[in-house]
């Protein structure tokens, strides 16, 4: 078992883009950080990248059955949670009406249904403590109306409405719960989503004031202040990091 007077966080989707991110500000700053993925070799380059306070756990959170287990190996290995960030995600776009029964499930399923029980599962070890932050990868999918990722766009909103019931249910418990809404970032699901529609990349552009996409480490600073005593009194927001994206003409 770690020492415990050192922080635990478990970040989801910690291999890559905004997640490994986050990952790198917490090690960074001494956080025992396990970072949770299906694809063990992704996640064994990350920890080469990120050292010692770098921890890997293989799931697929998706499958909602692995996540009571997962979260008690945490436990086993670390003897408490302080931080977890829900950040592993999926996107789909595809027309309204080409999208079947299965594919919605299957976004909602990652893209929500696991972060409620992630959040279960880890909420339970927190109440013994009495403390806790728990932060929530929004999208500017839930600040407006985008076309063509109809399942995407329900599970996002639907983060941000959990956050808030979440939010005034544990934090008169001590556990603080946040949302963080990014605007574009450099990521290989933008890439994806982004380089085939140089139409929708514009329209990015041209809303948000800033004039360009923002980095992963800009969510990891985000994050990082979220988590902190630094944030001690901020509990139940969706905080924009956009460039000012959500408010863009
Ligand atoms: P990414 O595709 O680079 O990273 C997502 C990570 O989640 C990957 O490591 C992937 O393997 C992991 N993951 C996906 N399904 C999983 C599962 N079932 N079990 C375990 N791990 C799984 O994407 P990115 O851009 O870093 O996205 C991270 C989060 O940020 C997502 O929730 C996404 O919706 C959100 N987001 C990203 C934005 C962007 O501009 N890149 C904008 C707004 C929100």
């Amino acid at each position: 078992m770690g020492n415990t007077s050192q922080q635990v966080a478990i970040v989801t989707g910690g291999g890559s883009g905004i997640g490994l991110a986050i990952a790198e500000k917490f090690t960074k700053n001494g956080i025992d950080t396990v970072i949770v993925g299906r694809d063990e070799e992704k996640l064994k380059t990350a920890k080469s990248q990120l050292g010692d306070c770098c921890h890997l756990m293989i799931c697929d959170i998706s499958n909602l059955g692995s996540i009571p287990a997962l979260i008690k190996k945490v436990i086993a290995q670390f003897g408490k949670i302080d931080i977890l960030v829900n950040n592993a995600g999926i996107n789909m776009k595809k027309d309204f009406i080409e999208v079947t029964d299965e594919e919605f499930q299957r976004v909602i399923t990652t893209n929500l249904c696991s972060v409620f029980a992630m959040s279960r599962e880890v909420v339970k070890e927190m109440l013994k403590k009495g403390n806790g932050s728990i932060i929530n990868i929004s999208s500017m999918a839930a600040q407006y109306g985008l076309p063509r990722v109809i399942a995407y766009s329900a599970s996002k909103t639907a983060i941000d409405g959990m956050t808030r019931a979440m939010a005034v249910e544990l934090s008169p418990k001590g556990i603080r719960i946040n949302a963080i809404a990014p605007g574009f970032i450099e990521t290989d699901m933008t890439a994806k989503a982004l380089n085939s529609d140089p139409e929708r990349k514009q329209k990015v552009f041209a809303r948000t004031p800033m004039g360009y996409m923002g980095k992963p480490a800009d969510i990891g600073e985000a994050a990082l202040f979220l988590a902190s005593d630094a944030a001690k009194y901020i509990t139940g927001v969706v905080l924009p990091v956009d460039g000012g994206n959500s408010i863009g003409f």
